[in-house]
């Protein structure tokens, strides 16, 4: 069966797409490259010496999507694309409305002329409200969300159980995402920002790099074990199989199903240091400055639903993870402009 991969040359599509070709499925892929490198593609091709379809071009362009579906023989889309910094989608709202919501309503309407109508769309921990009790389950509260990225993926995820309640044809997996983490193994693919990163592992593989000078710590006065900000942190490698899983899932069910795709476990800013420090034998520089506007204290999954339903768990340890991203950044100091 094909797959049709939105936003697959990106972090988390790359290796989704590797996974899926070593699990037999064929890739198709769409991406802009917006925020990606054709390369990560390639070596993808490399890694499992298997080729990708790719056709470069935006997803909100409705003919050639329907150019893409009459190509090929597809099964199921997972749908990555998308922008996704928090602090730019409060700074410029309408491109991210317009991005994340009309990628995902152009799309939906082929797939329905065609009668193609099994989706996976990447949702993310973001859409529950800051006042749940930890962990966080399934049917946790939703909403209230603090910025229009976090809202486009609310708003996403009622558009697609929406369709699945009027037309019970729809077959679609919400997969909300905890903190991905990590690279491929081999080293040869991994997440590439552009510009300052914005999340945590990656700012601190260019501290180790010496590409910036120290990490900050936004604060350490918050109600945790230390101080710092608790995440649920997952490797990558452990978040595409889960979209294997849920491929599987999504073709042979309907309706709309939701699932934390998380470990389970909370670790702090200060736990992620010290153990990026022990795995990869180094020491980095970080200062300990103020809260970071937005952030919560502790955030972290219940994945037994994601277990029980879609026989998935992630098997992959706080040190794989930490050995992993120095690994792809060490290997490549400029990400895929090595
Ligand atoms: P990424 O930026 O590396 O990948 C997204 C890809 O989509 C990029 O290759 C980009 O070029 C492409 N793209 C964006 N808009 C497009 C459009 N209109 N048409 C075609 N291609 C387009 O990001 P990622 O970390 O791999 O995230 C993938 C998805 O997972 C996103 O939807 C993101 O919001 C979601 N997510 C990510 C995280 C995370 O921490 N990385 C957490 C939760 C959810
Ligand atoms: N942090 C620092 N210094 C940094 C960067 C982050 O101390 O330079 C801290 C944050 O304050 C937080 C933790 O590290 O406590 C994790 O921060 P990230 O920015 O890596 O991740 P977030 O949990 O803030 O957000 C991520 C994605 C969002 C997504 C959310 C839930 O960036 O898109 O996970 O899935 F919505």
């Amino acid at each position: 069966m094909n797959v049709l991969v939105t936003g697959g040359a990106g972090y988390i599509g790359s290796h989704t797409c590797l996974r899926l070709l070593e699990s037999g499925y064929g890739v198709v892929v769409i991406d802009n490259l917006c925020n990606s490198k054709v390369e990560s593609l390639r070596r993808v091709e490399k890694l499992t010496g298997k080729s990708v379809k790719f056709y470069e071009g935006d997803v909100r362009d409705e003919a050639l999507l329907r150019k893409i579906f009459a190509e090929n023989a597809l099964g199921c889309v997972i749908h990555f694309a998308g922008l996704k910094a928090v602090g730019e989608s409060v700074a410029k709202p309408w491109e991210y409305y317009d991005n994340n919501l009309n990628t995902t309503l152009v799309l939906t309407k082929v797939m329905r002329d065609v009668g193609m109508k099994n989706i996976i769309f990447s949702s993310s921990a973001t859409v529950y409200t800051a006042d749940n009790t930890m962990p966080l389950r399934e049917t946790s509260r939703t909403g209230g969300c603090t910025n229009p990225y976090g809202w486009t993926k609310f708003m996403t995820e009622q558009i697609l159980s929406g369709l699945a309640h009027a037309d019970s044809s729809w077959s679609v997996c919400l997969l909300r995402y905890f903190n991905p983490i990590g690279a491929h193994e081999s080293g040869e693919i991994g997440e590439d920002p552009k510009g300052i990163p914005n999340n945590l592992m990656p700012y601190i593989t260019q501290v180790a790099i010496g590409k910036r000078d120290h990490l900050s710590v936004y604060g350490n006065d918050y109600d945790t074990p230390d101080g710092t900000g608790v995440r649920d942190y997952i490797h990558v490698m452990d978040l595409a199989e889960g979209h294997v899983a849920a491929v599987k899932y999504t073709t042979e069910h309907s309706g709309c199903e939701v699932f934390n795709l998380g470990t389970g476990t909370g670790y702090s800013v200060l736990d992620i240091v010290n153990a990026f420090q022990k795995a990869n034998d180094l020491v980095l520089k970080y200062e300990i400055v103020g809260r970071r506007p937005g952030d919560i204290a502790t955030c972290y999954a219940d994945p037994a639903k994601s277990e029980a339903v879609l026989g998935w768990k992630a098997t992959r340890s706080l040190e794989d993870m930490c050995r992993d991203s120095w690994h792809w950044q060490s290997k490549n100091p400029r990400g895929y402009e090595d």
